[in-house]
């Protein structure tokens, strides 16, 4: 197994339920701990799996304050309940303002983050060059391929500098190449800051797997209404994480059948 420590509990959620005309969610208890790997600064990556309709976009939004549970809650930074703006929220859709150019809405972001105060302007050309975007700084999202668009939503999120990072589906859509680079990209951010911890939920399960260290699996159990936390599935401990080149390993595609068994 890689030499880590799982440390410092960094977002936990408790005993949460949603019910509209029937439960949707029930009994969600789980915790993300910072990982600390001996000569890396690097954050954690977390997929949350589950059937279409299970209720991943609804615990997404109670995780990052947009929405109230009808019970339970979700605490951050050492038993702070969340609210919204707390975490960056990367929809499936790539949501952004359309009457404003890049630039002007990565500004916006950037002046959310009292640590780029004065060096708001240098840190986006400085993202767009990383994130090869320095030629669309002034185009309006309309004028973006899908994969621009993403590259600036998650642009937006890091400048606000949230340490969380929730990314709903973040390889639909994409061709080949993209979702390669988008994979880098997502590596890269987790790789930034020690504590910076991205969940992602997406229905391409080898991809996801692939680059997290823990997976969580949403459903339902016989009898009960409502999802729940199946099953936790610690990639360190099985030697899958932090692997380049892991898909191809024969126990890589073990786990993903049990996951798939789960669903
Ligand atoms: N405002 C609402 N009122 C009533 N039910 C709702 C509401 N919003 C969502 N639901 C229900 O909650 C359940 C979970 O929806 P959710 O969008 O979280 O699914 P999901 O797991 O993200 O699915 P997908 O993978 O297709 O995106 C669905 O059955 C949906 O009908
Ligand atoms: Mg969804």
């Amino acid at each position: 197994m890689t030499a880590h420590t799982k440390a410092e509990i960094i977002l936990e959620v408790k005993d949460v339920q949603l019910t509209y005309e029937r439960p949707v969610l029930r009994d969600i208890n789980f915790c993300i701990r910072n990982i600390v790997r001996p000569g890396f600064s690097q954050g954690q990556v977390v997929t949350l799996i589950g059937r279409s309709g299970i209720g991943k976009t609804q615990l997404f939004r109670i995780m990052s304050g947009l929405q109230t549970p009808t019970a339970g809650q979700v605490l951050i930074h050492g038993n702070q309940p969340v609210k919204a703006g707390d975490m960056g929220v990367i929809f499936q859709n790539y949501y952004l303002f359309e009457w404003r150019t890049v630039y002007q809405s990565l500004l916006l972001a950037a002046k959310k983050n009292k640590h780029l105060f004065g060096v708001e302007k240098q840190t986006i050309e400085q993202y767009a060059e990383q994130f090869q975007l320095s030629g669309h700084l002034h185009l309006y999202p309309q004028q973006l391929s899908g994969g621009q668009r993403q590259r600036v939503s998650i642009m937006q999120q890091l400048l606000k500098g949230s340490n969380f990072i929730l990314l709903d589906e973040p390889f639909s859509g994409l061709d080949v190449c993209m979702l390669d680079k988008a994979v880098e990209l997502i590596l890269q951010v987790s790789l930034s800051d020690e504590l910076k911890t991205l969940i992602i939920v997406s229905h391409d399960i080898e991809t996801s797997v692939a680059i997290s260290d823990t997976v969580f699996i949403l459903g339902t159990e016989p009898g009960k209404a409502g999802a729940t936390i199946k099953k936790e599935i610690d990639l360190i401990e099985r030697d899958l994480a932090w692997q380049k080149g892991i898909k191809q390993e024969k126990r890589f595609l073990e786990t993903i059948e049990e996951i798939k068994g789960c669903l």
